[in-house]
């Protein structure tokens, strides 16, 4: 079986193929991942503005589908020329004029791609970014007859650790953390899930991001702050927003704000000062995530821990969660995607299609949920 999954919930347009084989005990195979990075774009402005990602969704899924569809060896010039009806289509793309222009010659011109499925992401995420990928899945399935699944952002970054790992034991304890999420969610199996806590104001990625922004380290902060982190020994000098509180919370604004005041008082912003505050920062967020995420596994006494989501890409706190798990709860199994598997990908989308592919929706019936929330 094929799937073909559009992910466009912030700013990255990713679009992947994944075979399936078995069903049961299925394995995955990547057939293409393509992802069109908006990073230069946004930062010139130093971070994502809907409407603007919005466009570049607009301008990148056509060509992004054509590398993918060719990557996959799905691509196939028609033999005559196909007529899409125009008039549907105007309609779907009421709102994306300039992916209405680049999708009409693309159908005219490509056969149907032997895939049985398309996913795609639905929410949470940026609305206007959502509903671009959206539309652009339901005219695909109205014109290629191919059935749609809509996808869970937050459950994809969860599931994308099946890829490597089909046998997850349960419970698992995840923890998503992003740009826009930061979750602690219990795991009883594939579509069980329960969220125990989430942030209350700013998420862990948005406060890399913002806190980088201050330090005048340029966007996107998180992987950026992280280098600049590299081999810096942290004198604490930060607060861990939350960290004895008895529940799976977080807040990271105040994090955000005493590093804005910190900076308002030093004069002479060397390098030297600028690595210390971003370890600084990375540590603090660090501890509060790794406490809060080792209680619920405690408390749950989960089998399995799944990180999924941009921050779960940072080297350290992949280090400090195994070395805290071995020591802390040595049985729990330690699950963590690729760091191009962690950000914003379609491999995810894919996959949590696959678990869900017998939740297909008719095409018309499909709403993109900025706010959508997971079990
Ligand atoms: O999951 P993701 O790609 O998009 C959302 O769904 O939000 O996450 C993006 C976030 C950004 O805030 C980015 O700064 C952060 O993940 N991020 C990192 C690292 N790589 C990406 N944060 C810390 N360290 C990293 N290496
Ligand atoms: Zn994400």
């Amino acid at each position: 079986m094929k799937i073909l999954a559009i992910e466009t919930s912030c700013d990255d347009t990713g679009i992947a193929i994944l075979e399936v084989k078995g069903n049961k005990n299925p394995s995955f195979g990547v057939l293409s991942n393509i992802i069109a990075s908006q990073i230069e774009v946004h930062q010139k402005y130093g971070g994502v503005y809907p409407m603007m990602a919005k466009r570049e969704h607009q301008l990148n899924l056509v060509p992004v589908l054509v590398r993918a569809l060719k990557k996959a060896k799905l691509l196939k010039i028609s033999s005559k020329p196909q007529s899409p009806d125009v008039k549907i289509l105007e309609k779907i793309f009421e709102r994306e004029p300039e992916l209405l222009k680049k999708i009409i010659p693309f159908l005219k011109k490509y056969k149907k791609p032997s895939v049985d499925f398309i996913s795609v992401t639905n929410g949470p995420g940026l609305e206007p970014c959502l509903w671009t990928g959206v539309n652009f899945a339901k005219a695909l399935s109205l014109f290629w007859d191919i059935p749609v699944i809509p996808v869970n952002h937050i459950e994809s970054h969860i599931l994308v650790n099946l890829l490597e790992n089909p046998g997850i034991k349960f419970p698992a304890i995840a923890l998503v953390v992003s740009g826009g999420h930061t979750q602690i969610i219990l795991v009883n199996g594939i579509k069980k899930y329960k969220i125990l806590g989430e942030t209350r104001d700013d998420a862990a990625g948005e406060c890399f991001d913002k806190c980088a922004k201050i330090l005048g380290l340029g966007y996107p902060g998180g992987p950026i702050l992280s280098k600049m982190a590299e081999g810096i020994e942290t004198k604490r000098a930060l607060p861990r927003p939350m960290i004895t509180t008895k529940d799976y919370d977080f807040s990271f604004s105040g994090l955000k704000t005493a590093v804005l005041y910190a900076d308002r008082k030093v004069e002479n912003k060397t390098d030297e000062y600028k690595k210390q505050m971003a370890a600084e920062v990375q540590q603090s967020i660090i501890d509060v995530l790794v406490k809060k995420t080792i209680k619920a596994i405690r408390d749950f006494d989960a089998k399995s821990l799944i990180l999924g989501g941009g921050v779960s890409a940072n080297q350290e706190l992949r280090k400090q969660f195994k070395n805290k798990l071995e020591k802390e709860s040595p049985n729990t199994k330690f699950l963590v995607p690729k760091p191009n598997l962690s950000t914003d990908n379609a491999v995810m989308t894919a996959i949590t299609g696959f678990y869900h592919k017998k939740d297909t929706k008719d095409w018309q019936k499909i709403q993109a949920d900025g706010n959508l929330r997971i079990g």
